[in-house]
């Protein structure tokens, strides 16, 4: 019921990844956000959300905006990529009435030129996991059902992301566009696995993670606006030089991502205002479903 009475809006929906469990940490945030309510942990039909959901209003805009924020692997970290409630966290962002979801996630690269600590806005994905999520809400809803996920990020609030975030070197090295792989894990890849996802991608190869999948795919069914931001961690294991993946490094780059996460995140608020007109409402789904295929007879 919490999810359902709210007397505002969301404009903005962030998920927390890997090394980013809150926001509320940052002084340059609090001087433009104020949390305004803490859902706590909520049952949706899908499960528990991983972690309570907080709501921020903006403070230095000429009316409020309203931005909520959930960690993805909960606030402990306790939900791996292949155990997280994926499908009651975005069915909850739905209960909200937000039109749009920015996830943080923490990625391998796959790209020389995408370097530990930058950041990446792909525009694909290619899905390596291995069935053991639930990939869809439509068996909950007693029906098959299709839908196009040809383009699974938002073109235009990936450009809404990217003109607030490349100008005047506050993120330095952002890079737009490129395929992100999503595997199951949680071991990282062996040498021949990272080398085959570079050969396999070609030169739009970018990056790796265990997370994109289901969630963009959930957030498309329920007709939410998804981009996901990719903060690099580490160069994976195809680097043959390289060790494959050290630990020591991604918890250290985990760490400098984060604040630069928070960076990011002050950029959208300063800018949230131009946030409808310039991304618009979501696409509807053109769904393929068993009544549609049914009415063909
Ligand atoms: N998350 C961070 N680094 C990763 C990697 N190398 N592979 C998969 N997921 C990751």
């Amino acid at each position: 019921k919490l999810l359902d009475n709210l007397n505002y809006k969301i404009d903005l929906s962030i998920i927390g990844g890997t090394g980013l469990y809150h926001i509320s940490d940052s002084p340059s945030l609090n001087s433009v956000l104020e949390l305004v309510q803490e859902i706590p942990i909520v049952k949706t039909p899908y499960g528990e959300t991983s972690s309570p959901i907080y709501i921020y209003k903006t403070t230095k805009t000429s009316k409020p905006h309203y931005i909520s924020f959930l960690a993805r692997h909960g606030l402990d970290h306790q939900f791996s990529p292949t155990t997280v409630p994926y499908q009651a966290n975005i069915s909850a962002i739905k209960r909200l009435r937000s039109d749009n979801i920015v996830a943080f996630s923490s990625v391998g690269s796959l790209k020389q030129e995408c370097k530990p600590t930058d950041f990446i806005l792909p525009d694909q994905i290619i899905d390596l996991t291995k069935g053991l999520r639930a990939h869809s809400y439509f068996n909950e809803l007693g029906l098959v059902g299709h839908i196009s996920f040809g383009d699974p990020f938002s073109l235009p609030l990936r450009n809404y992301l990217a003109e607030f975030n490349t100008n005047e070197s506050v993120i330095e090295d952002l890079h737009v566009n490129g395929i992100l792989f999503c595997m199951e894990g949680p071991q990282f890849s062996t040498r021949a696995e990272s080398l085959m996802y570079r050969k396999m991608g070609g030169e739009d190869a970018k990056c790796i993670n265990m997370s994109c999948v289901p969630e963009s795919k959930l957030a498309k069914e329920l007709e939410i606006n998804y981009q996901m931001v990719c903060m690099v961690t580490d160069y994976d294991s195809w680097r043959l030089s390289d060790k494959p993946v050290d630990i020591q490094e991604v918890i250290k780059n985990l760490k400098h991502n984060s604040v630069k996460a928070k960076q990011f995140i002050f950029n959208i608020v300063q800018n949230i205002e131009s946030m409808s007109d310039k991304v618009g409402t979501p696409l509807k789904n053109n769904t393929i479903n068993s009544i549609s295929i049914k009415n063909v007879e």
